[in-house]
C-alpha cells in the first residue's frame, strides 16, 4: 500500500509537469503500458496471498482509473495549447487587402458604339461595315463631289501612294463613313435601313477638338414616301433612348454635296436642359450631325431609281457624343493611351 501511494504521487507529479503530447505519451507507457509499473503490479496480484489479493486488486484498479482520467485530461489541455501555438504561427489577417487582379476593359468608344448599334437595331436598322482604305470614287465622286469641286477642301485627305485606277481613282483613308451609302445601295438595293459605325481619318493638325483619327456613325434610310419628318422622329427617339431622358432636336440649313436639301441637326443641351450654359455656348443647343435628303445623283450612283424611292442620310461623330455625355474636354484622350483616362470607363 505504501508503494502504491508513492507510485500515485510520482505519476501525478510527472503528468502535471509534462509539457508536450509525446512526453505525456511516454509517461502513459511508463505507468499503464503493457510493461508499465501499474500493469506489472496488477499482473503480480496472483502471487499475493488470497486474503490480501481482493483489497489490493480494488486499490490498484481505482488507481488505474484515476491515472487514466488524469492522462486524458492532461492530453486535452496539451492539445489545446498546441493548437493555439500553431494558430499564432500560422496567423492569417483576414482584413488584409487581397492582391488586385488586373483586368482589361472595353474602350469607352466601343462601349458607346455598341449602345448606338443596339438602339438602331431595335428600330430595324442593320449594322453595316465598310473598308477604311477607300477609293476616291466612293469617298467623293459617288457622293456627288467631283475632283474639282471646292467641297473636297472640306475634308483634308490622306492619299495612299500608287497609280490611280481609271474608274476608282486613287486610294484614300476614308474621310467619312458616307462612302458606304453608295456601297450599301449597290449591295442591298432599296428599301434600305442601315447604320455604318467606323473609323475615319483626316489630314488635320490636332488640338482639343480635332483628331486625325476618329469615329463616325453613318445612317441611311431609303424607302417610299420618306420625308425629313421620319429622320426627325428617328433621331429624337435615338437620342432619348441613349441618354435615358426626353431630348429635343432641331434642324438648321447646312451644306453637304450628297444631300439636297442639306441640314445640320442639333439636340437640346443635356447639361442645362436648354436654358443655356458653357457647354452649349449659351444657346441651349448642341451641334450634333450633318444630314439631309439623299441627292438624286447619289441614289443613281447606288443603282436606286429616284422616281420610285427617296431617303435620307446622316453622319455624326462618336467622340463628340461621348465627350458631351461624360464632360470630356479634349478629343485627344481617346487614342492617347493614358490608362488613367481609359480606366475611368471600366
Ligand atoms: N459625311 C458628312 C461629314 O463627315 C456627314 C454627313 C453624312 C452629312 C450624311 C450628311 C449626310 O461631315
Amino acid at each position: 500500500m505504501e508503494n502504491l501511494d508513492k507510485l500515485k504521487k510520482e505519476a501525478l507529479q510527472l503528468i502535471e509537469k509534462a509539457k508536450s503530447l509525446p512526453s505525456l505519451k511516454e509517461l502513459e507507457v511508463k505507468f499503464l503500458g503493457r510493461k508499465g509499473q501499474l500493469t506489472t503490479l496488477l499482473r503480480d496480484l496472483k502471487n499475493l496471498p488470497e486474503n490480501k489479493r481482493k483489497r489490493a486488486g480494488q486499490d490498484l484498479n481505482i488507481l488505474k482509473t484515476e491515472l487514466e482520467n488524469t492522462f486524458s485530461k492532461k492530453e486535452k489541455t496539451l492539445e489545446k495549447t498546441d493548437m493555439e501555438a500553431n494558430l499564432s504561427k500560422e496567423f492569417f489577417d483576414t482584413t488584409y487587402p487581397g492582391a488586385e487582379r488586373q483586368t482589361g476593359a472595353i474602350h469607352i468608344l466601343s462601349q458607346t458604339q455598341k449602345e448606338v448599334e443596339d438602339i438602331f437595331s431595335q428600330m430595324g436598322f442593320m449594322i453595316v461595315d465598310g473598308p477604311e482604305i477607300e477609293s476616291e470614287y466612293y469617298n467623293f465622286e459617288g457622293l456627288n463631289i467631283p475632283a474639282d469641286h471646292p467641297a473636297r477642301d472640306m475634308q483634308d485627305t490622306f492619299f495612299i501612294e500608287g497609280k490611280p485606277d481609271r474608274k476608282q481613282g486613287r486610294l484614300v483613308l476614308r474621310t467619312h463613313t458616307s462612302p458606304n451609302q453608295v456601297r450599301a445601295m449597290e449591295k442591298y438595293g432599296a428599301p434600305l435601313r442601315m447604320i455604318v459605325p467606323g473609323r475615319v481619318f483626316r489630314n488635320e493638325a490636332t488640338d482639343a477638338r480635332h483628331e486625325h483619327t476618329f469615329h463616325q456613325v453613318e445612317g441611311m434610310l431609303i424607302d417610299k414616301e420618306i420625308s425629313i419628318a421620319t429622320l426627325k422622329g428617328i433621331m429624337k427617339e435615338f437620342l432619348s433612348r441613349l441618354f435615358g431622358k426626353e431630348v429635343e432636336v432641331r434642324f438648321r440649313p447646312g451644306y453637304f454635296p450628297f444631300v439636297e436639301p442639306g441640314m445640320e441637326l442639333d439636340f437640346s443641351c443635356l447639361l442645362c436642359n436648354g436654358k443655356g450654359c458653357r457647354v452649349c455656348k449659351k444657346t441651349g443647343w448642341v451641334e450634333f450631325m450633318g444630314a439631309g435628303m439623299t441627292h438624286e445623283h447619289v441614289l443613281r450612283a447606288g443603282g436606286v431609281d429616284p422616281k420610285k424611292y427617296q431617303g435620307w442620310a446622316f453622319g455624326f461623330g462618336l467622340e463628340r457624343l461621348v465627350m458631351m455625355r461624360y464632360g470630356i474636354n479634349d478629343i485627344r484622350y481617346f487614342q492617347g493611351g493614358d490608362l488613367r483616362f481609359i480606366n475611368q470607363f471600366k
